[in-house]
């Protein structure tokens, strides 16, 4: 496989593959079916520079679950406290004979960059408002687990889309797949020019209305408004009641329709206490799980491209 570094340009093939071991992998990730030792004897250092919980814990929760071992680099207590560049941290991480970096960073193409600079393989876990793919992985397999299939299916993305690499990763992975993806939010957060991010049958579609995106949705996704790259500016006071999903909303969906989130939420604003908690449509805390069996997947091809490992 080499890096993984985006959804955009993958083959429908490639993503299928990788949805269909997500899926194999449930079991090991939920603690039901034993370990695997496809990583053991190998390092994976994860170089994360900016904060996570989700991603980080699950790609070291998944080294684990396949035999090998992971150690964390973040910002504070490293030398790029000194001003030492991404490049420059990753090629002295990979001195000391890792397999692969899993590397999260504010820069938007930074794990590109990183790739560049490196020789073992880069799997990005988010950088900046580029992508985030292995979130896009254990989206669709939530909901490929829920529907069987997704083609044809409509999914509305809701809030802060110009700054999420989430809504960029999975609207390009269900558009692939043949779901219709409704983006919604204030225009001052989603253009027209989202329209054009398709990758394949798929059609996107930008709308500020959110009761009429809701109606004939199969799924909504919930983002959060990331207040840390500037987008209360872009929000007004009455945010909530024009796209918050209240528990009046989310009593508009169909019945079988689902609600995700890809975390953390800010309850409140883009979601209601009521609606994130739901035990009939929250999927919340499922796509948690998906996202160990995701990372577990990329690793595993990731590691199945290289040498054997000396042991
Ligand atoms: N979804 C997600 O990327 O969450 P974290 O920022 O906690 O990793």
């Amino acid at each position: 496989m080499g890096d993984f570094l985006t959804i955009s340009g993958m083959k429908r093939t490639d993503l299928v593959r990788l949805l269909q071991a997500t899926r194999r992998n449930l079991p090991v990730a939920e603690g039901t079916e034993p370990h695997r030792t496809s990583l053991h004897g190998r390092v994976i250092a994860n170089l994360f520079f900016e904060d996570s919980t989700r991603t980080r814990c699950s790609f070291e929760t998944a080294v684990h679950r396949l035999g090998g071992q992971v150690f964390n680099l973040t910002p504070s207590g490293s030398s790029m406290s000194k001003g030492e560049s991404l490049v420059d941290t990753a090629r002295n991480i990979e001195c000391m004979g890792v397999t692969a970096i899993v590397m999260r960073c504010g820069v938007s193409g930074g794990a590109q960059m990183v790739a560049d600079g490196v020789k073992c393989p880069v799997i990005n876990a988010g950088d900046g408002r580029h992508e985030h793919p292995t979130q896009a992985l254990l989206d669709v397999s939530t909901l490929l687990e829920e529907f069987g299939s997704v083609e044809g299916r409509t999914v509305s993305i809701v809030g802060d889309i110009s700054n999420s690499r989430v809504a960029r990763s999975v609207t390009h992975a269900l558009s692939l797949l043949g779901a219709s993806v409704r983006l919604v939010g204030p225009p001052t957060l989603v253009s027209k020019a989202f329209e054009h991010i398709a990758e394949g049958p798929g059609i996107v579609r930008v709308m500020t209305n959110l009761d009429e995106a809701l109606d004939g949705s199969d799924a909504v996704m919930m983002l959060r408004v990331q207040f840390e790259r500037a987008a209360g500016g872009a929000i007004a006071s009455d945010y909530r009641n024009m796209f918050g999903l209240t528990p009046e909303r989310m009593a508009r969906l169909a019945p079988h329709a689902v609600v995700l989130h890809p975390g953390p939420m800010n309850r409140g604003i883009e979601i209601d206490d009521r609606v994130a908690d739901d035990p009939m449509r929250s999927r919340i805390l499922r796509q948690v799980t998906h996202g160990v069996a995701a990372r577990m997947a990329v690793l595993e091809e990731v590691v199945a491209s290289l040498e054997p490992v000396c042991r």
